[in-house]
C-alpha cells in the first residue's frame, strides 16, 4: 500500500445569512481517507473511505451548500448541543430553578433549540498530531442561549487517524450550574451517499437494553430489556429484520429512533458500543465511546423533499445515525445518569468511529 503523509488544507466555504465567514477544512490521513468539516455547526460534509477493494466513497449524507446546511437539514453531520435528543415539555428545573427552552419539536425541546450548535460558526485551530490530523474547534455559548443557564464554554476536537478512525473529544466548563449532552449527528451509509437505503446494513449493538418512549418520543423511564424484540442487537442483525415489526416502540419511532443504554464495564473508558457492516461494499463502522448511551435513528422523517450532495434526493432510510450520548430527558429523569454540569467541573466525553473493511 501507498502512504503519504496526512495534511490539512483550509478554504473559504461561504457565508452565512447573517454575513458570517464559514471555512471548509478538509483532512486527509497516511491512508488517503478524507473528511471535510465545515465551521458552520462543525458538519462533517463529506467523509471518504475504502470499501473491501479499496475504492472510496463518501459516507456521509450531506448538502452541496451552506444554505441548505443553514435552512433545511436535519442535522446532517452537526455538533448538536447544548443537549442533543429531547428534553420533555422544554422544561427542565435546576437548584430550584425551572427553565423553559423554545418548543421545537412538538410538545418538546431537540438537539439544544432553534438555533443549537448546529447551527453557530464555531473558532478553528489545526492540531496534527502523531496518529493523524485534527481540528479544534471551540464556541462560547451565552448565558441563556435557547433557554440554558451559563456561560458554557465547548470545545470539540475532531482527529483523523491513520487507523482510519474520526475521534471526537468534546469538552466543556460553565460559569453557572447548567445541563450538557452534546454529540455528533452524522448519517452514515457504508454503500456511499446517494446508494440507497441502509435496510441491508448489519447492525451489531452492545446494549441489554433500552429507553422506550411515548408517542412524542420522551423515555417513560423504564429501562426495558431488548431480548425478544426488534431492539435486540446484541448478536449482529441485519435492519430490515425488524424495520416492519409492528411493536408499539416501531410505531412509534416510525422505525428505529431509540436510545440503547450500553453496556459498560468501566465508568468513562472507551469501549466498543457498535459495529455496523455493509455486506455490499465491505465497509464497517464501529463506534467506541465513553457515553453511557446511544440513540440509533434510521432516518425515518428524511421525505424524499431533500437533494443532497449525492445530487439526488434522500428517502426515508438514506442514512443511519449513531449518536452517542446521555439518554433524552435526562435532567427530568432523576433515574437517569446526570446531564448535570456544576462551574469547577469540566465535561468531557470521547467518541471514536472506526472504519474497517471485510
Ligand atoms: C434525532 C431524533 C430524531 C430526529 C433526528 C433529526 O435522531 O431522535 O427523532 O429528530 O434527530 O431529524
Amino acid at each position: 500500500m501507498t502512504t503519504t503523509n496526512s495534511s490539512i488544507s483550509k478554504r473559504a466555504y461561504g457565508t452565512t445569512a447573517s454575513g458570517r465567514a464559514v471555512d471548509e477544512y478538509t483532512l486527509t490521513n497516511a491512508n488517503g481517507v478524507e473528511a471535510k468539516i465545515i465551521t458552520f455547526g462543525g458538519i462533517i460534509t463529506s467523509l471518504r473511505v475504502p470499501d473491501r477493494n479499496g475504492n472510496f466513497a463518501d459516507v456521509v449524507l450531506g448538502f452541496k451548500e451552506l444554505a441548505d446546511y443553514e435552512t433545511k437539514s436535519p442535522y446532517f453531520g452537526a455538533l448538536v448541543g447544548r443537549y442533543g435528543n429531547r428534553i420533555g415539555k422544554a422544561t427542565f428545573t435546576l437548584d430550584g430553578t425551572k427553565y423553559t427552552l423554545a418548543l421545537n419539536d412538538g410538545p418538546n425541546s431537540l438537539h439544544g433549540g432553534v438555533k443549537g450548535f448546529d447551527k453557530q460558526v464555531w473558532a478553528a485551530k489545526e492540531a496534527k498530531s502523531a496518529n493523524g490530523v485534527g481540528l479544534e474547534l471551540s464556541y462560547l455559548s451565552p448565558d441563556g442561549e435557547e433557554g440554558f443557564p451559563g456561560n458554557l464554554s465547548v470545545t470539540v476536537g475532531y482527529t483523523l487517524t491513520n487507523d482510519n478512525a474520526i475521534q471526537i473529544d468534546y469538552s466543556a466548563t460553565t460559569d453557572k450550574t447548567t445541563v450538557v449532552n452534546l454529540t455528533n449527528h452524522s448519517y452514515f451509509n457504508l454503500a456511499g451517499n446517494g446508494a440507497g437505503a441502509i435496510y441491508n446494513h448489519i447492525v451489531q449493538i452492545n446494549a441489554d437494553r433500552y429507553t422506550p418512549v411515548s408517542g412524542t418520543l420522551i423515555p417513560t423511564g423504564e429501562l426495558a430489556s431488548v431480548a425478544g424484540t426488534p431492539f435486540d442487537f446484541r448478536s449482529p442483525r441485519v435492519i430490515s429484520g425488524g424495520l416492519r415489526s409492528s411493536h408499539q416502540q416501531m410505531v412509534y419511532g416510525r422505525g428505529y429512533d431509540h436510545n440503547f443504554v450500553l453496556n459498560r464495564k468501566t465508568a468513562s473508558e472507551l469501549e466498543q458500543a457498535a459495529r455496523i457492516y455493509d455486506p455490499s461494499s465491505g465497509r464497517a463502522i464501529e463506534v467506541w465511546t465513553t457515553e453511557p448511551a446511544m440513540q440509533f435513528y434510521t432516518g425515518n422523517f428524511v421525505d424524499g423533499t431533500l437533494v443532497g450532495s449525492s445530487g439526488g434526493t434522500y428517502r426515508q432510510g438514506d442514512g443511519l445515525c449513531l449518536e452517542t450520548q446521555h439518554y433524552p430527558d435526562s435532567p427530568n429523569q432523576s433515574n437517569f445518569p446526570t446531564t448535570t454540569l456544576k462551574p469547577g467541573d469540566t465535561y468531557k466525553t470521547t467518541t471514536v468511529y472506526k472504519f474497517t473493511t471485510e
